[in-house]
């Protein structure tokens, strides 16, 4: 197979906006005094989010692996691993720049990251960036991960081996196959001939080795009830099922395999059900054989949950107290022949993300103007309307400060340049985190 060129990840390249700088400009300020629009984030929800997720987890006997997509930065994820009390140091990433940053910062140097899945499916282009990471991860006793999806990933991932001089015969290639349980976005379907392909090429070859199994049914933003979502649990719990037991039957070792397979499940959905689909309904009615620890390990994956949205709230498995983002923004104008108001949180500070909740955010501050939502959305536009139905109140007044919870924290945050960390409900900015930018 001809190898595409390879590219590399840019993150050397991009100066971030420096912490230390926006701390003292920022710290102690009230939130009244921020350029809008502004991303606020409740470090006590946040925490409290975590800390939530981390009991569940415990409770139901498993292991975790914190996405860090929403949020993108050190702080957050530090929250996320010491939630769990330290006990699972693993982490999934959306880009390989959040797989750098997190292998350069100090969550590997003091020890609280040890294991990065970069969770897309790998592309033939990143096989030299990938060596080169999972090359420097090694002194630091971390692993690096891929996720693979097709039998070609895992023959180009063979071929780079044998013709580079690492990592072959030192480690090989650590993988996860993605499955596909019905959200079709990526992944092998469970039970297909090409999955069976691929566990079959993991098993026999020196240069990649089976690390287990994931699935991320996505789909399960859908559920409107805990039932809807345990729907979507048992979903992502078969599909692991079905292919460990497909793997053992075509391992051919007769103790199993050296490592117990890691079968990782989750969606925030799915995640937030854990306590009431214990380990018994998944090692005994979904018959997950044999039911012992020796071959297989059971973390969980979730992201969102540190943050929540409306999205999530519309699946009923939350609560918008429980949402640790939003978005400051401000009145600019008024138009009462039309009974609405502009306000400078448009597209790019909201996203264009829409969900069950009407429009493309809740007004969540102040309570006076909780009959307006954000209507509609153009780059920096933002369109106040009225909700539907609402008995018509006066318009706000140009200069109005407002809190806006948007429907999907994840696209809103990675188009802020930073984001303001407050506590309790204050009104003080305490923190400033920088995410990572870029792929
Ligand atoms: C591959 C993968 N795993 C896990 C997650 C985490 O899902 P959630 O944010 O719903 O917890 C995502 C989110 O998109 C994902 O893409």
């Amino acid at each position: 197979m001809q190898l595409p060129t390879q590219t590399f990840t840019t993150h050397r390249l991009v100066t971030l906006p420096s912490k230390d700088e926006l701390c003292k400009a920022f710290v102690g300020q009230p939130l009244s005094s921020l350029r809008s629009p502004a991303a606020i984030i409740d470090r006590s929800i946040f925490k409290a989010n975590c800390q939530a997720m981390a009991k569940k987890v415990k409770d139901n006997g498993l292991r975790f692996r914190a996405h860090v997509k929403t949020h993108k930065t050190v702080e957050g994820i530090a929250l996320q691993v010491e939630a769990g009390g330290k006990v699972d140091k693993a982490v999934v990433c959306s880009t390989m720049t959040e797989c750098w940053q997190i292998a350069e910062s100090r969550l590997v140097k003091e020890g609280l990251v040890n294991d990065i899945l970069y969770g897309m499916p790998i592309a033939l282009d990143k096989l030299e960036d990938a060596k080169s990471l999972a090359n420097y991860l090694r002194p630091h006793n971390a692993q690096f991960r891929l996720m693979v999806d097709s039998v070609t990933q895992i023959q180009a991932l063979e071929q780079y081996a044998q013709k580079s001089s690492q990592p072959v015969g030192q480690t090989p290639w650590s993988v996860m196959i993605k499955l596909d349980g019905g959200y079709h976005r990526a992944g092998l379907t469970v039970n297909s001939d090409e999955l069976k392909q691929a566990i079959r090429l993991c098993l026999d070859s020196p240069y990649v080795e089976l690390f287990g199994f994931y699935a991320h049914f996505g789909h399960s933003y859908n559920a409107r009830s805990e039932d809807d979502a345990h729907t979507y649990l048992q979903g992502e719990v078969e599909a692991i099922n079905g292919a460990a037991k497909m793997a053992l039957e075509m391992d051919s070792r007769s103790s199993g395999p050296d490592d117990p397979y890691v079968l990782s499940f989750g969606a925030t959905p799915t995640a937030h059900v854990s306590n009431t689909l214990v380990k018994d309904k998944m090692y005994g009615e979904l018959e997950l054989l044999p039911p012992t620890d020796r071959y297989f390990r059971l973390p969980r994956h979730a992201g969102n949950y540190c943050c929540l949205d409306l999205q999530q709230v519309a699946t009923n498995l939350t609560s918008i107290e429980n949402v640790a983002v939003s978005v400051q923004s401000r009145v600019i104008s008024a138009y009462p022949h039309r009974n609405e108001a502009l306000c400078d949180a448009g597209g790019i500070a909201m996203s264009k993300d829409t969900g069950p909740y009407p429009g493309f955010g809740k007004i969540v501050s102040p309570k006076e103007m909780s009959e307006w939502e954000l209507g509609r959305v153009s780059q920096e536009h933002g369109i106040l309307v009225q909700k539907q139905g609402a008995a018509k109140i006066a318009l706000p007044e140009p200069g109005q400060i407002i809190r806006i919870c948007g429907q999907h924290a994840c696209m809103i945050l990675s188009n802020h340049p930073w984001y303001y960390i407050v506590e309790d409900g204050g009104d003080k900015v305490v923190d400033v985190w920088v995410p990572w930018k870029g792929w």
